[in-house]
């Protein structure tokens, strides 16, 4: 039996499952598999680099996807909506910042108005503009996020939906790589689950194939919650959001010494520069959230939702009371 959901019915997808827009990462490549699989794709606009969105919508080859961008970033460089709504989206997401000033042009483009929040405030903001599903992403999430756990907050955010807006989707996301995190992310009531750090480790990604080796190999304690990568990228995040990475090298250097990297930041940032020319990731971190200890392989994008829809049904079947 398939899952419908808020989510499956306001999208016209199979399985409540969307691939989250990882900045480098979520490509044309894989989010169309993840559309053909019967999920939904999100293209990583990241930052907002028109050229690389555009090779990466040609990526996708008129597969039906969408597009997330990193709200606070896109603030600054606005035009680059329109070109991302020209292509037509399912959807666009819009994570890290006010989603209000470009709500109205998503809609009235046809697309879907996906919010990824990490606080309450951030759900009633998103709630006001209208967005259509709105992602309750927890702490353990790779990549940028903040401080809510998932399993409390998630709970929080469909409580707060019910009572505001009822027909709203909300997706739960942060650790969940498998179909037992998609049954839980049911049994709490969401409407289905968004992945990255699992897509990550697929063969469609745009990660570097030793990072993604890295993945497979590590466990779920191997990642920290740190500015650092931020610091050196000279990225201004705002204070609230930090990013989930693998500890190496670089991370465990200066994790907790922030003011001296600033201090160092001159030949820190060449340093860096050069590792992440050279992939070197001793030194560039790889974006990875805890769910690294639930991956075993590197998998096609299908052979992951397949699964994770299989596993799900057998965890609700052995859930169910007897
Ligand atoms: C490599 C990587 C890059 C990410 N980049 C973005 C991004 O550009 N925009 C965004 O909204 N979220 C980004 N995220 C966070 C995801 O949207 C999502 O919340 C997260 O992957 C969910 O947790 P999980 O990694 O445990 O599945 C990124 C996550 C990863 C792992």
């Amino acid at each position: 039996m398939p899952f419908r959901t808020r989510l499956t019915e306001r999208l016209g997808i199979a399985h409540p499952i969307l691939l989250a827009p990882m900045a480098f990462v979520a490509g044309g490549r894989l989010a169309a598999a993840v559309s053909a699989a019967g999920g939904l794709g999100l293209i990583g606009g990241g930052y907002g680099e028109a050229a690389w969105l555009e090779r990466e919508f040609d990526a996708a080859e008129g597969a039906r996807v969408g597009c997330g961008f990193i709200t606070w970033s896109l603030a600054r460089q606005p035009q680059l909506l329109a070109r991302v709504l020209a292509r037509k989206p399912a959807a666009v997401m819009l994570s890290f910042g006010d989603p209000r000033p470009f709500a109205a042009d998503i809609r009235k483009a046809g697309a879907a108005l996906i919010c990824q929040v990490q606080t309450r405030g951030q759900a009633l903001e998103a709630i006001e503009a209208g967005a259509d599903i709105v992602i309750a992403q927890g702490a353990e999430a790779g990549g940028h996020g903040a401080a809510r756990a998932t399993l409390p907050f998630v709970p929080a955010v469909i409580d707060l939906a019910r009572e505001r807006a009822p027909g709203v989707a909300v997706v739960a996301a942060g650790g969940i790589a498998d179909g037992r995190g998609l049954a839980a992310s049911l049994a709490l009531g969401a409407d289905g689950v968004l992945m990255g750090t699992r897509f990550f480790a697929s063969e469609e990604s745009r990660g570097d194939p030793r990072a993604k080796a890295m993945i497979v190999a590590a466990s779920g304690e191997e990642t920290v919650r740190t500015s650092t990568v931020d610091v050196v990228r000279a990225l201004d995040w705002p204070e609230m959001f930090t990013a989930r990475v693998m500890r190496n090298d670089f991370v465990d250097a200066w994790h907790g010494a922030e003011p001296r990297l600033r201090a160092a930041l001159e030949s820190e940032m060449r340093r860096y520069q050069t590792a992440i020319e050279k992939a070197d990731f001793s030194i560039a971190a790889v974006f990875a959230g805890e769910a690294i200890g639930l991956i075993e392989r590197v998998l096609p994008a299908r052979e992951i939702v397949v699964r994770t829809i299989a596993e799900a049904e057998a965890a609700l079947a052995r859930a169910a009371p007897r």
